[in-house]
């Protein structure tokens, strides 16, 4: 077989930008993404994509109604494809057995459905979603058990890597691309068929094959690693606050090892994105299924580590503030759960934003890619708040940063946007309620700068002297400060 015609199924974070990479990278290959959703393939095909990633509207326009196509005619599209990737979302499941934990199978079972129902001729299946392991046996099981006769299936797992905000980057230069596929001489056929259309701009040495279940537990286990780092470096700047060490210099000592390594060293408010967590506890449900409870207590921290980073930093901003925030403004800097997305799935400002509502704190939020619909909707969910109506009266959402600051007692960094290290604390520190705070849950600022403005500065995993503190905010010194 030699691949002409791919379809992907799913059109969102990964669907989208990874089809469109292989549509500009494989001219010679007609790309064509469908998804259930009528409004996303609407956006697709409009001027204004349905996610922000850097390089991405280049990508698109070039190849757009070339060899990459956007569509919601799912069953043609499966027709006529010679191989099919599957990047729907794999959600954690919200109900039954494994609920709050395990991988929800649903929409991928409903993929594999849909391909035997439609298929007339042999398909390479691809499992580009994030699954829990074995999951590719489960299809090949339904695409078997419900294929027309003559027409048969090959199965692999080919996880995605690639990081919002650098999804493009990350795509066209990959550390790896990972294929597991079924030992026998088709599976093997079918693992150099996906090779080939990696191998038109990625290095042979950098195309890694294994079998089916390493590749998708090396997808889990590596966002594992990935999550434990941040967690770890978290767990250090609870021990620096504590001790007066500074978390960057600590994080600097210890990445300069080799073997250690400087990346993901960031301490910060916490992880957030649709995967991290979810991955984490997929994998720590697997570890139980199979009886290893202390295997799935040593992932479970690394979560429990997480809410224990960003619940510390809400708590934080209530301390300083003199013990309460009711009826006090803050300004939200940054929404999303990192820069150069406008994604906010688990981002760790749903949190801090909601327990600081749960105290009585009046919210101007400013984000500089995030929907104020989007942030609505993720505030007033009902995970968040028994009481929307209430949650609306207390945020106001701008698209000004200094409109935000206007009045506010405090500044919250919670997403790390490299606008915000530019703009001028001066002129906001002059709008704003004194003793002004800025806490910032980034590490982003310019600390030093910011404490001779007189701004009382709060960070992750650093403490700065009460004297430089109190010079700054002259008799308003907070009394219930957490700095000693
Ligand atoms: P997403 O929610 O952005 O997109 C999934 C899309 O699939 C949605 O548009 C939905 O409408 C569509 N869909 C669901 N069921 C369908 C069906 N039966 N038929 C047609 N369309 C259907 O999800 P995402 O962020 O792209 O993630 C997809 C998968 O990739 C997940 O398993 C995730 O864990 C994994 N992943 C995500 C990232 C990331 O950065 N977001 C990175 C690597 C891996
Ligand atoms: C992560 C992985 O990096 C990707 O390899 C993987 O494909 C993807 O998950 C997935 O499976 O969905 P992503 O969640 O998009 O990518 O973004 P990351 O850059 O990993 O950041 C995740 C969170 O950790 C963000 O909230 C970020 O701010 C935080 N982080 C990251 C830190 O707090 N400190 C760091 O040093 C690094």
């Amino acid at each position: 077989m030699v691949i002409k015609k791919v379809c992907c199924i799913g059109a969102g974070y990964v669907g989208g930008p990874t089809c469109s990479v292989i549509a500009w990278k494989c001219p010679d290959i007609q790309v064509t993404v469908v998804d259930k959703s009528e409004l996303r393939i609407k956006q697709w095909n409009s001027e204004k994509l349905p996610i922000y990633e850097p390089g991405l509207d280049k990508v698109v326009k070039e190849c757009k109604g070339r060899n990459l196509f956007f569509s919601t005619d799912i069953d043609s599209a499966i027709k006529e494809a010679d191989l099919i990737f599957i990047s729907v979302n794999t959600p954690t499941k919200t109900y039954g057995i494994g609920k709050g934990r395990a991988a929800d199978l649903k929409y991928v079972e409903a993929c594999a459905r849909k391909i035997a129902e439609v298929a007339e001729n042999n398909k390479i299946v691809v499992e580009k979603s994030t699954v829990p392991v074995r999951a590719a046996e489960s299809i090949t099981h339904i695409l078997s058990a419900n294929r027309k006769l003559n027409v048969s299936f090959q199965v692999l797992s080919n996880p995605e890597f690639l990081a919002e905000g650098t999804a493009v980057d990350n795509l066209l230069n990959p550390d790896r691309v990972l294929i597991g596929g079924e030992e026998s001489p088709e599976g093997d056929a079918a693992v150099a068929e996906l090779s080939w259309i990696y191998g038109h701009w990625v290095e042979a040495e950098k195309i890694i094959t294994t079998n089916t279940w390493s590749s998708e537990l090396s997808k889990l286990a590596s966002n594992a690693f990935l999550a434990q780092r941040v967690s770890s470096i978290n767990a250090i700047s609870a021990l620096c606050e504590a001790t007066g060490a500074d978390v960057s210099e600590v994080a600097s000592a210890v990445g300069q090892d080799s073997r250690i390594g400087s990346k993901f060293l960031q301490a910060s408010v916490g992880f957030g994105g649709s995967c991290f967590q979810k991955d984490l506890l997929n994998l720590v449900y697997i570890a139980e299924c199979v009886n290893l409870p202390e295997v799935a207590n040593y992932w479970q921290q690394v979560t429990d580590m997480n809410v224990y980073q960003r619940t510390r930093f809400s708590k934080r901003i209530v301390e300083c503030l003199f013990n309460t925030v009711t009826d006090k403004t803050l300004a939200v800097f940054g929404f999303a759960f990192k820069k150069n997305t406008g994604d906010t799935r688990e981002s760790p400002a749903i949190y801090v934003c909601s327990h600081l509502l749960e105290e009585g704190a009046r919210l101007n939020i400013f984000d500089p890619k995030v929907e104020p619909k989007q942030i609505e909707q993720d505030l007033t969910s009902a995970d968040v708040t028994s009481d929307p109506e209430r949650v609306l009266n207390l945020v106001n959402i701008y698209s000004d940063p200094y409109e935000a600051v206007k009045d506010a007692h405090a500044i919250a960094v919670l997403t790390e946007w490299d606008e915000f290290k530019t703009y001028n604390y001066e002129k906001m520190l002059s709008i704003m309620k004194k003793p002004a705070f800025i806490f910032d849950g980034r590490k982003i600022l310019d600390h030093q700068a910011l404490i001779k403005m007189g701004f009382h500065t709060e960070t992750i995993g650093k403490r700065f002297s009460r004297n430089a503190l109190q010079r700054a905010s002259g008799e308003h010194f907070p009394a219930f400060s957490w700095t000693p």
